[in-house]
């Protein structure tokens, strides 16, 4: 942990979809975390958890049919939820920026990797040409692309190659946090070794405070400061990465845990618990973990579990941690 204030805030963030079928599906609950400036935190959780609206949440990128319906989203102290469209512009790509799930496969066919990367730079900072050119050379330069390749087409690239474009793109505008989301998941185990070095080398380089979303225990461990566990779209437990690991104090995460004994020899995969995360648009009453949960007592199915203050950063929300808080 860290004495500065953080770099962004997270404060009780809820999101819902309307979907098709006329049902809500409150995809974030009171979600709360803060991100230190050149901190990485890991975000993990199963599919559907949450954590890719929360990115695009903080990012303001939710489609049409997502509502933020409370919190705030405080960077350096400034709630972006309450800024309009247009300030929000001053802040999405040149201070916060992200790394899409899939976005390797977003490039533009028909444009040289070059010219998309001059393309991201131009529309957001206002740089002329040749000063644009001298940063798509300095960009292709920090993620590893050799200037030879700058012409080139997406479909010359492999699937590394074009992460490393895409970690470029993002970092054009010199933003000060960056999220990656799942960056490593459609590669194979070498390249997904090559990407984190990179992410970790340039947040070294440019001291970026990191957001990584990840199904990787191990990787969460070897890069990460902290960890937010997430369980159907609210926070689970959070906490330095240590502490965590070696006392993970939520049901959820002790069985993720459980199935992941050694933190040198990447897992790939979450572990496989039993039952499914809850539909989020027909929740069960009280704690949403409590139809998988192996320790539920008969007040986890009518109450859902507050937040608890472990100390050191280290929060968990689980009835059965109520009295170690009282006891602080
Ligand atoms: N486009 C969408 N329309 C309706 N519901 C959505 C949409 N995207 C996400 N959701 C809801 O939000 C939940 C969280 O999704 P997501 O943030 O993508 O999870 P994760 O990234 O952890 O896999 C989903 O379980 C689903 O209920
Ligand atoms: S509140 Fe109950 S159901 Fe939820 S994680 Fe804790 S023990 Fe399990
Ligand atoms: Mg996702």
């Amino acid at each position: 942990m860290t004495s500065t204030e953080p770099l962004l805030s997270l404060r009780h963030l809820s999101t819902e979809f309307s979907t098709t079928d006329g049902t809500v599906a409150r995809a974030l609950e009171d979600v709360s975390f803060d991100v230190h400036p050149g901190q990485t935190v890991g975000l993990v959780g199963e599919s559907g958890c949450g954590k890719t609206t929360t990115l695009l949440s903080i990012m303001r990128l939710l489609p049409v049919t997502a509502r933020i319906t409370s919190g705030q989203v405080l960077f350096n102290g400034k709630d972006l939820l309450a800024l309009s469209e247009t300030d929000m512009r001053r802040y999405r790509w040149k201070e916060l920026s992200i790394v899409f799930q899939g976005a390797m496969n977003a490039l533009n066919p028909v444009m040289t990797i070059g010219e998309q990367i001059r393309e991201a730079i131009i529309l957001h900072d206002l740089m002329d040409k040749t000063h644009a050119n001298r940063r798509v050379n300095e960009l292709l330069d920090m993620v590893g692309i050799a200037p030879s390749r700058r012409d080139q087409y997406p479909h010359e690239y492999s699937g590394g190659m074009r992460q490393r474009a895409m970690i470029a793109m993002a970092l054009a505008c010199q933003p000060c946090l960056l999220f990656a989301d799942e960056p490593t998941t459609a590669l194979d185990v070498m390249v997904q070794a090559q990407i984190l070095e990179l992410l970790q080398k340039i947040q070294r380089l440019l001291g970026l405070a990191v957001v990584l979303v990840t199904h990787d225990l191990g990787v969460v461990a070897e890069v990460c400061d902290t960890v937010v566990v997430m369980y159907g779209g609210k926070v689970a437990e959070n906490g330095p990465v240590d502490e965590v690991y070696n006392a993970p104090q939520h049901p959820y995460t002790q069985r993720l845990l459980e199935a992941f004994p050694d933190l040198n020899r990447p897992a790939g995969s979450l572990a496989v618990i039993p039952g499914t995360p809850p539909r989020l648009n027909a929740l069960p009453p009280g704690c949403r973990f409590a139809p998988r949960c192996h320790k539920a007592f008969e007040r986890c199915r009518v109450e859902a579990p507050a937040e608890t203050d472990l100390g050191g950063g280290h929060t968990a929300a689980c009835h059965l941690l109520e009295k170690a808080e009282a006891h602080q």
